[in-house]
C-alpha cells in the first residue's frame, strides 16, 4: 500500500490592527527602545484590543482566510486542533468555539497545550490523523493573545509577547511532499521558570491570587534563555543530521520567534545563512502558539513545492522540538 503523507495545503493567518510600539512601552515602564530592539530584536508587537474578543476570534478570522484560499467550505473539515495557552475559556476548548465561529460543523477538535512549542506538538499529532488514512482534512490553528496573561507593569515580560494566529490545513498526499519528521521534548523540570502561578488546581483564583499578580506570566528569562538556544538548536540539527540532511538541502528555517539571539545561535549551529531564516519578530513578538505559522502565512508566496523547511520551537514546559516539513504547493 502506498504510504499516505500528510501535506500542508494551505496557510491562513490573522494579527490584530493595534500595534504596540517600543516607544509606548518606554511610557508604560522603565524601558527604551534601544534596550528592547537590542536583546530581543522586537519593535512592535499586535494587541487584540476590544471587549468580548478572545483567542478564539483571531483563530476564526486565520481560519476563515484559509478556507477561501483553499476554495473549501467549514463543513468539510474533518478534525481542529487548537494550540494555545490562552484558551478562551477553561473549558470548552478553543478548538470547538473556533469550529463554532467558522461553520466547521463536521469538525470534532480539541486543544493543546504546549506553550510555545504547541502548533510542532499539534501539527505532529494532526498529521498522524492524515498519515493512518482516518481523517481526510485537520485544521491546526496556533493562537495566542498573551496580551491577556502579560503584566504591563513588569517590564521583563511585557516587551515581549504579542497577539495573533495562524492555521494550516493537513491534507493526505502521495507524492513525497508532507511532514517527514518530527523530534518533539519535554521537561517538567522546567516548569518553576516560565508558568502562570495561579487560576488552575494547584491554587486557584482568589481574591489573594489577584492582588498578587499570579495570574500572569513569570518568567526567569536568563534562565529560560539558556535552555532555550541549546534546547532549539540541538533538536534542529539532531533532526537534521537523523534525516541526512546538509545545510544546502535546507531552503527554510521557520524558528519560533521568541529572542533574535536565539534564533541566530540555531541558524548557526544549522549552518544556515540568515537568507534562508523566517523573522518577523521585530513586527509581532512573541506571539507563542502562533510565532511558526505566521511564518508560513508572510512567507507562503515565496515558498515552493519540494523544498525542505524545517520549523523549530522552545517554550515553557519545558517544551521543545523541531520539524522536517517538505513544502507541498506553489502559491499561484
Ligand atoms: O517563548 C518562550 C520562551 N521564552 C524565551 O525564549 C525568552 C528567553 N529569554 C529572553 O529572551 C531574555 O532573557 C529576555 C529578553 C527576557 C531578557 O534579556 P536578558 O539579556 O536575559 O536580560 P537580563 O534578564 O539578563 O537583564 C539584564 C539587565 C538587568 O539589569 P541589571 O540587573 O543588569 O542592572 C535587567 O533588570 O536588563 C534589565 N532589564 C531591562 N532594562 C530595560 C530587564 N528588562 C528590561 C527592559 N528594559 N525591558
Amino acid at each position: 500500500m502506498q504510504k499516505i503523507n500528510a501535506a500542508i495545503t494551505a496557510v491562513g493567518g490573522y494579527v490584530p490592527e493595534y500595534r504596540l510600539t517600543n516607544k509606548i512601552l518606554e511610557t508604560l515602564v522603565d524601558t527604551n527602545d534601544e534596550w528592547i530592539r537590542t536583546r530581543t530584536g522586537i519593535e512592535e508587537r499586535r494587541i487584540l484590543k476590544g471587549e468580548g474578543l478572545a483567542s478564539s476570534d483571531m483563530g476564526a478570522e486565520a481560519v476563515k482566510d484559509l478556507l477561501k484560499k483553499r476554495g473549501i467550505g467549514p463543513e468539510e473539515i474533518d478534525c481542529v486542533i487548537c494550540a494555545t495557552v490562552t484558551p478562551d475559556m477553561f473549558f470548552p476548548a478553543t478548538a470547538n468555539i473556533i469550529s463554532h465561529k467558522t461553520g466547521m460543523v463536521n469538525a470534532f477538535g480539541f486543544d493543546i497545550s504546549a506553550a510555545c512549542s504547541g502548533f510542532l506538538f499539534s501539527l505532529t499529532t494532526g498529521s498522524s490523523f492524515i498519515e493512518s488514512g482516518r481523517y481526510k482534512k485537520v485544521i491546526v490553528v496556533g493562537v495566542d493573545k498573551m496580551s491577556s496573561i502579560v503584566d504591563y507593569s513588569d517590564r521583563t515580560t511585557c516587551i515581549i509577547f504579542g497577539d495573533g494566529a495562524g492555521a494550516v490545513l493537513l491534507e493526505a498526499s502521495t507524492d513525497e511532499c508532507g511532514i517527514k519528521d518530527s523530534l518533539l521534548k519535554s521537561d517538567g523540570n522546567g516548569k518553576d521558570f516560565l508558568h502562570m502561578k495561579a487560576g488552575g488546581s494547584l491554587k486557584p483564583s482568589s481574591v489573594e491570587t489577584v492582588m498578587a499578580k499570579e495570574h500572569y506570566i513569570y518568567q526567569e528569562g536568563q534562565t529560560v534563555f539558556k535552555f532555550a538556544v541549546k534546547g532549539m538548536a540541538d533538536v534542529s540539527y539532531e533532526l537534521m543530521q537523523r534525516n541526512h540532511l546538509t545545510a544546502d538541502d535546507i531552503s527554510w528555517l521557520v524558528p519560533h520567534q521568541a529572542n533574535l539571539r536565539i534564533i541566530d545561535a540555531t541558524a548557526n549551529r544549522m549552518s544556515l545563512p540568515k537568507e534562508k531564516v523566517m523573522i518577523n519578530i521585530q513586527k509581532y513578538g512573541n506571539t507563542t502558539a502562533a510565532t511558526i505559522p505566521l511564518c508560513l502565512w508572510e512567507w507562503e508566496k515565496q515558498l515552493h513545492k519540494g523544498e525542505n523547511i524545517i520549523l523549530a520551537a522552545f517554550g515553557g514546559g519545558f517544551t521543545w522540538g523541531a520539524t522536517w516539513v517538505k513544502w507541498a504547493y506553489d502559491t499561484q
